[in-house]
């Protein structure tokens, strides 16, 4: 196997995926014993190589482009708004799905990028970096910078940071994900698109019951990219129906 690699190492991704099986990481010494799961499951994880390989800023990249591939959420000239963007692979997958970066010929769209940490610009992406999503000034912020104009997708791949507890941890993130909801009624086209992580627990159901109530059609999304160990899913939800104003 390891012959036919090196023979074959113009095809770098098989020559990393023998690798993948093989390698450990030689740095491991004096590391917590979470720290050095993280490492090995890291170096073995073929969707990390991917992300090195196709400039994308980590490895989520994959999950929404394996959303999209199955479901087209995007096309060129829509209007994105994605929550919890650091560090922006999200953010790239959007700007090159809308062309809000102007690269290809045709509709040019709009991506803003949040998150409460700070982040590195993204072209063609208006990024907020060091900013809550769940203050009402971040969002007044947005929608300033919208003008009046509504968004086709929303995305939340927010998550807060993690105790290790699930329920906590479920609650936690369901917090977050009511906010992008509450969000998304305000400045969502009609027919527009909500995408949403959670991790799994006691009250992805009641979400998913009043996701309903907005959107025709709300799935369960789990891509091959999101780990076979991992909790997370996505619900997207598509048709949004509008608010009742009367
Ligand atoms: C899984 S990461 C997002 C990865 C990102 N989608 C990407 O592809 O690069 C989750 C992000 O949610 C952000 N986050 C958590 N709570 C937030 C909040 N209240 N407001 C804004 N961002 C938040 C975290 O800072 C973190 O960067």
């Amino acid at each position: 196997m390891n012959c036919f690699c090196k023979i074959v190492s113009q095809t770098r991704s098989v020559y990393t995926n023998c690798m993948l099986l093989k390698e450990t990481p030689r740095n491991l010494k004096g590391k917590k014993h979470s720290s050095q799961l993280w490492l090995m499951r890291q170096i073995r994880d073929p969707y990390v190589e991917k992300a090195k390989q196709e400039n994308y800023r980590c490895r989520s990249a994959f999950k929404l482009l394996q959303i999209n591939e199955k479901y087209k959420i995007f096309c060129p000239g829509l209007t994105v708004i994605d929550c919890g963007a650091a560090p922006g692979s999200w953010t790239q997958v959007a700007t090159n799905l809308t062309n809000s970066h102007a690269k290809s010929q045709g509709p040019i769209g709009k991506v803003y990028a949040i998150d409460k940490l700070p982040f590195f610009p993204v072209e063609g992406a208006t990024v907020l970096g060091n900013m809550d999503f769940t203050i009402t000034k971040t969002q007044e912020t947005l929608l300033a910078l919208l003008q009046g104009k509504k968004a086709d997708v929303v995305l939340s791949d927010m998550a807060p940071n993690a105790s290790g507890i699930r329920a906590i941890d479920h609650d936690n993130i369901i917090l977050l994900a009511y906010a992008a909801l509450k969000f998304a009624l305000q400045i969502t086209k009609i027919h527009g698109t909500l995408v949403i992580k959670v991790w799994d627990g006691g009250k992805s159901q009641e979400l998913e019951q009043n996701l309903l109530r907005f959107y025709n059609n709300v799935k369960i999304v789990k891509p091959d990219a999101t780990r076979d160990e991992s909790t997370e899913k996505f619900f997207l939800a598509r048709g949004f129906k509008g608010l009742k104003t009367s």
